[in-house]
């Protein structure tokens, strides 16, 4: 198969879509990989090394897009991609359809096969999302020890303390894939962390996994009103999936707290945890209410493009090998994870959420199978 990446080109976008590594697997595979000049280079890698690996090097989008059998990016495809896309042509990428009408309609007109990261599941996880909640918790707690300090707006502590003065107090909504790894660089940087979950069983596992600087602690209003008062950080990385996410943080509790406090709300891209928060830049990333910071960038990972372009290709080049090695269809019949990739398939919906944000009739995608 011809397995193609172009550069991403949506706005502050400098992740790509494949590394050297992944190149060297699909050449070793028996596939031939084209990738568009200077695809890599927002994260640090040269066409050198794709060259190296065994890809070679195109001038444009469209070259890829005219020749590739199955595009791999990471951002959906933007209205002048959709429009280079070729009948059948497999499409594999994040693509975030039930918000995206124009783009949904764009994927059916053209008949391309999408499959999508963000609904490739695995025993109830999805390890296409998980990588990027690992960067956006590691680092909030990191923003968070930035914004401490008082000429960026807060209240003057070291995350860390010194001898005989106390740490910050970090508070942890949300003890999943991105609050594990907010607390995890916390407690190294030496802070007293707290975690609030829901899930006992998981309150559990992190007690047995995280360092003795670290509290977990069962999730409730109450709890969190107490244990937000005199918090110097609180992260908020709760998920309930497929639902906005709970406001757990209300404006009155901001008056309870300490003035020059951080709140990073890294679940402000599913609405956010904090009543007064809104999604925000990397150019322009915090915003103050009652004295308290608020740092809600949208696409923390975009940041830290490098380690999160090959966080992102780890988790996505098992399944991009198997959908090349086998073809999307046979790649479908035979792995559960790839068929409940399937979103648009030949002009059919075949993902049922998205069939229902957009009325649109939806096909189970094993109809297309057969
Ligand atoms: N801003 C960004 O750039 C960025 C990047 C990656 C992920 N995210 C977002 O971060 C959020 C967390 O992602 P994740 O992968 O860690 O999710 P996850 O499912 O692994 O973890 C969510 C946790 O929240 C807990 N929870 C649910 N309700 C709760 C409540 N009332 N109190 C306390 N805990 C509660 C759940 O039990 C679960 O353990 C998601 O909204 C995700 O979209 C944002």
């Amino acid at each position: 198969m011809i397995v193609g990446v172009p550069k991403e080109i949506k706005p502050n976008e400098n992740r790509v879509g494949i590394t050297p590594a992944g190149v060297m697997e699909f050449v070793h595979h028996g596939h031939e990989v084209i990738i568009e000049k200077n695809a890599g280079v927002g994260s640090g890698i040269e066409d050198e090394e794709y060259i190296k690996a065994g890809a070679k090097i195109v001038n444009s989008a469209k070259e890829v897009f005219d020749n590739a059998e199955m595009v791999m990016k990471v951002k959906e495809p933007q209205p002048v991609e959709i429009e280079m896309i070729k009948e059948g042509q497999i499409i594999y990428t994040y693509l975030h359809l039930a918000p995206d009408r124009p783009q949904t309609l764009g994927l059916m007109e053209k008949k391309a096969v999408a499959i999508a990261y963000e609904t490739i599941e695995v025993d109830g996880k999805l390890p296409l999302l998980e990588p990027m909640s690992e960067v956006a918790g590691k680092m909030a707690s990191i923003m968070a020890a930035y914004y401490l300090a008082k000429p960026y707006g807060g209240r003057g502590v070291l995350a860390g303390g010194v001898t005989g003065v106390h740490s910050a107090k970090f508070v942890v909504l949300g003890g999943g894939t991105a609050g594990l790894n907010a607390a995890k660089v916390a407690s190294g940087m030496g802070a007293s962390v707290f975690v609030l979950d829901i899930n006992a069983e998981r309150l559990r596992y992190l007690e047995d996994v995280l360092p003795k600087n670290c509290q977990m602690i069962m999730s409730n209003k109450f709890a969190i009103a107490e244990e937000v008062k005199d918090a110097d950080v609180v992260i908020g990385t709760v998920l309930i999936p497929g639902a906005r996410t709970p406001r757990l943080i209300t404006r009155d509790m901001l008056k309870t707290m300490k003035k020059g406090a951080v709140i990073v709300d890294v679940s402000i891209d599913q609405g956010g945890c904090v009543e007064t928060s809104h999604p925000t830049t990397h150019q322009d990333p915090v915003f103050e209410v009652d004295g308290i910071l608020h740092y809600c960038v949208a696409n923390m990972p975009g940041a830290y493009a490098r380690t999160s372009t090959f966080a992102l290709t780890n988790a996505t080049l098992k399944y991009g090998l198997l959908i090349a090695d086998l073809g999307w269809k046979e790649a479908a019949r035979q792995f559960e994870p790839i068929k409940k990739g399937l979103n648009v398939v030949l002009g059919k919906v075949t993902c049922k959420p998205v069939a229902e944000a957009h009325g649109l009739e939806y096909t189970p995608a094993e109809e297309l199978l057969k």
